[in-house]
């Protein structure tokens, strides 16, 4: 028998809303909690495993070292230090945290010799899965990005909201980076295989421009961040989602952010694009027939990423 043993790296706000949807949902046998602060990955445990009674599904939660995470299936990183993002509403403003402590988790990682499926949230969040899986040498698609699944997520939401159908019947997509490069290609969003543009032609709150969708998704993340300083539930759901994916290796399709190596005409860069998720993680990327407006846009975003990805390497060891 094989138990389905997650790590969760960063017990702060996101990675604690992770442990418990894992939890509520029954998706792993067995979690491991690791933390900087070893106090805050032993209270987590403490406090869930006080509800387990209650709960529906019995795992078994508990704070650990790196040892413990060598032969995990997979490892959600949650690790970062949120109040520098609150400067200018900027998930940038992390990167000299969260670089140096991606180098740090990511050597650890790679000497406790964890080979299994890494999934990062830690923003910036295509910078971050570009370091963990140049660190960690795994086959490609092993480590890879929430990216834009809580973005295609608040997409899928609102156009659900628009259109009176379920998010699940559907498809959408929010593309590039999760950041500021990032934008809704409308030319591929249909319900269930009927064109937006035609369901438009009778509900005018269809009628999106690009620019204006992709901002107010953009907008709606900073708006709970301005009064909560973090946003948790969604990210949690996206990243449990994934992990169900991976563990029961459900070829599901699904937002990512993906290693590209030519697919769109792009290299040497992570961004979000819908991906194929299966037990090893990303099996394949899947290329949107996009029109060249759309293409263009993609290729601007990529663009950004890379710079960032090229500024990260300028920063050194993070001092407070
Ligand atoms: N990708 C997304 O869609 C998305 C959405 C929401 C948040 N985030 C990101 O998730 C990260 C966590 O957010 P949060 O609100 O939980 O932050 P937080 O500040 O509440 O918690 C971060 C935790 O990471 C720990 N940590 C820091 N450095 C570490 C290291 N080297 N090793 C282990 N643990 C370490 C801290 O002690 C803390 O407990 C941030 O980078 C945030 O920007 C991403």
């Amino acid at each position: 028998m094989t138990i389905k043993k997650v790590g969760i790296i960063g017990i702060g706000n996101v990675g604690r809303h992770v442990m418990l949807d894992l939890v509520n949902q029954g998706i792993p046998d067995e979690i491991v909690l690791v933390d900087l602060k070893d106090e805050k990955s032993r209270c987590e445990a403490t406090d869930i495993n006080a509800g387990m009674a209650y709960m529906p599904n019995r795992v078994k939660v508990y704070a650990g070292t790196y040892e413990d995470l060598a032969d995990a299936s997979l490892i959600v990183t949650s690790f970062g230090k949120i109040e520098l993002t609150s400067v200018g509403n900027d998930r940038n403003g992390e990167m000299p945290f969260t670089i140096d402590a991606a180098r740090k988790v990511g050597a650890k990682l790679k000497a406790c010799g964890f080979h299994g499926v890494l999934i990062d949230i830690t923003n910036p969040c295509d910078v971050i899965s570009h370091k963990l899986a140049e660190i960690l040498g795994l086959p490609r698609g092993r480590v890879f990005g929430t990216g834009t699944g809580l973005d295609t997520a608040r997409l899928l939401y609102r156009l659900s909201a628009d259109s009176g159908v379920d998010q699940r019947s559907i498809t959408a997509y929010m593309l590039g980076e999760h950041g500021v490069a990032v934008f809704a290609p409308l030319s591929v969003v249909s319900f269930h295989g009927v064109p937006l543009a035609e369901l438009a032609k009778d509900n005018p709150k269809l009628r999106y421009s690009q620019k204006a969708i992709s901002k107010a998704i953009f907008d709606d993340a900073w708006a709970v961040c301005d009064v909560k300083h973090c946003t948790e539930h969604g990210i949690a759901a996206t990243a449990a989602r994934m992990a169900k994916v991976v563990l029961n290796d459900e070829k599901t399709i699904m937002p990512a952010s993906a290693p590209l190596d030519g697919e769109y005409g792009e290299k040497a860069v992570f961004a979000g694009v819908p991906c194929l998720l299966g037990k090893d993680g990303i099996e394949r990327i899947l290329e949107l027939p996009l029109t060249p407006d759309e293409k263009a846009v993609f290729h601007d975003c990529c663009e950004s990423i890379r710079q960032n990805i090229a500024k990260a390497e300028t920063f050194g060891e993070y001092k407070a």
